[in-house]
């Protein structure tokens, strides 16, 4: 089969089977009201969930940081790409979070295939609840280490797996806040099970970084936990973009001599580096921002009792409406957008066939009125 046969063969089974992906060109003027078209609409599809991406002192703090760096790192870190400005977030996000050590990467995704691909060896298992994000699935399936998925947020599943015989070592791995869930770990007595097991633990709290626990530390923070492997991401709470890895010393070097992630790969920008700082320090004191956000979430979950709808049980940003099939979800986004509502459907293979839905994210800067609209437009959706 030539190159063009195969992606032609691609192309339609990915249309037969329903799962073509687009992209549209959005607008976004402001955090809470996206414009497609001439069309505004409130969105509530976005994960900037405190409302930062327009924040006006993280946007002047960008500037400044152009103006003393240049637009971008201009190589590796490993090269001339490491400035004070990286130096210096990645010693207040240790702090922050109590570690040793934090390494910035380009993305959370990156983070995530960099770690799989530096720790899963041959010998090894590499135990996913099974609705682990797709950087690191995706990672696991091209590393020599076998793959185990336990039953999503089953502890017994998870220790079935455990005590399986296991030649070389055992790295676990589950998020603070699953994706397309919105519902939490059991991060206490998953932490206690793989301790006892000599395993390491890897969370990803993409979602909760921010958000959860004092000053926003996250999930872990508020699960007394210290995992041996914290992955985070600032491209939700904090409004803008890139991961970083935080964990011990000698990890931290490991990474910095092995990963191919870092070492060959320009590293993310200064300006970007000193805007996070600033997104930091407002994450930190934004106390109103998270009882802003609990209230919406509050406030819709109430609502949603008046109509017929059930959601899945979520008391995060992420309020997810399970429709079950694709054309079903696609009407009821499009209704909801006639109402002026943005939601993301997200379909298989991105969740489980059979589970496609609407994936409802609130913001601390929606209003209780734009709540009204959403809820409104759900109930009149369902007469
Ligand atoms: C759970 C989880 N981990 C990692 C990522 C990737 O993070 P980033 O957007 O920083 O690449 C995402 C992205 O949505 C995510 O939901």
């Amino acid at each position: 089969m030539s190159w063009k046969q195969r992606i032609n063969k691609y192309l339609s089974t990915q249309r037969l089977t329903d799962k073509w992906r687009n992209r549209c060109i959005i607008d976004k003027s402001s955090t809470r009201l996206l414009r497609k078209g001439k069309k505004f609409y409130i969105d509530f599809s976005s994960n900037d969930y405190l409302g930062l991406n327009h924040h006006p002192v993280i946007i002047e703090s960008w500037n400044t940081g152009m103006s003393l760096a240049g637009v971008g790192a201009g190589s590796s870190s490993h090269m001339t790409g490491f400035s004070s400005f990286h130096a210096d977030l990645e010693m207040q996000l240790a702090e922050w979070l109590g570690y040793p050590r934090a390494l910035l990467f380009i993305s959370g995704f990156d983070a995530n295939q960099a770690a799989i691909s530096l720790l899963g060896k041959k010998n090894d298992y590499i135990i996913a609840d099974k609705l682990i994000h797709a950087s690191l699935i995706d990672a696991v399936i091209n590393s020599p280490a076998k793959l185990y998925r336990f039953n999503h947020n089953k502890i017994e599943s998870l220790i079935f797996y455990l005590n399986r015989y296991c030649n070389g070592e055992k790295l676990i791995l589950t998020e603070g806040v699953f994706s397309m869930d919105g519902d939490k770990a059991p991060l206490k007595n998953i932490y206690n099970q793989v301790q006892k097991s000599n395993g390491w633990l890897l969370v990803d709290d993409a979602h909760g970084i921010g958000i959860i626990g004092d000053e926003g530390r996250g999930s872990c923070w508020s699960a007394g936990i210290k995992p041996e492997l914290l992955i985070i991401s600032f491209s939700k709470a904090f409004g803008i973009s890139g991961g970083a890895l935080l964990c011990e010393d000698d990890i931290a070097d490991y990474f910095l001599q092995f990963s191919k992630h870092l070492i060959y790969s320009t590293f993310m920008p200064p300006a970007q580096a000193f805007a996070l700082q600033t997104s930091l320090n407002l994450v930190k004191g934004a106390e109103y921002l998270r009882y802003r956000l609990n209230e919406n979430i509050k406030y819709f979950q109430l609502g949603i009792k008046s109509t017929s709808w059930k959601l899945i049980e979520s008391n995060t940003a992420i309020q997810p409406l399970i429709i079950g099939n694709n054309d079903d979800a696609k009407v009821l986004a499009i209704k909801l957008a006639h109402a002026g509502c943005w939601v993301n459907v997200i379909k298989p293979p991105t969740v489980l066939v059979g589970t496609t839905r609407i994936r409802i994210t609130l913001s601390a800067i929606h209003k209780f009125e734009d709540i009204d609209i959403l809820l409104e437009a759900l109930y009149d959706a369902n007469r």
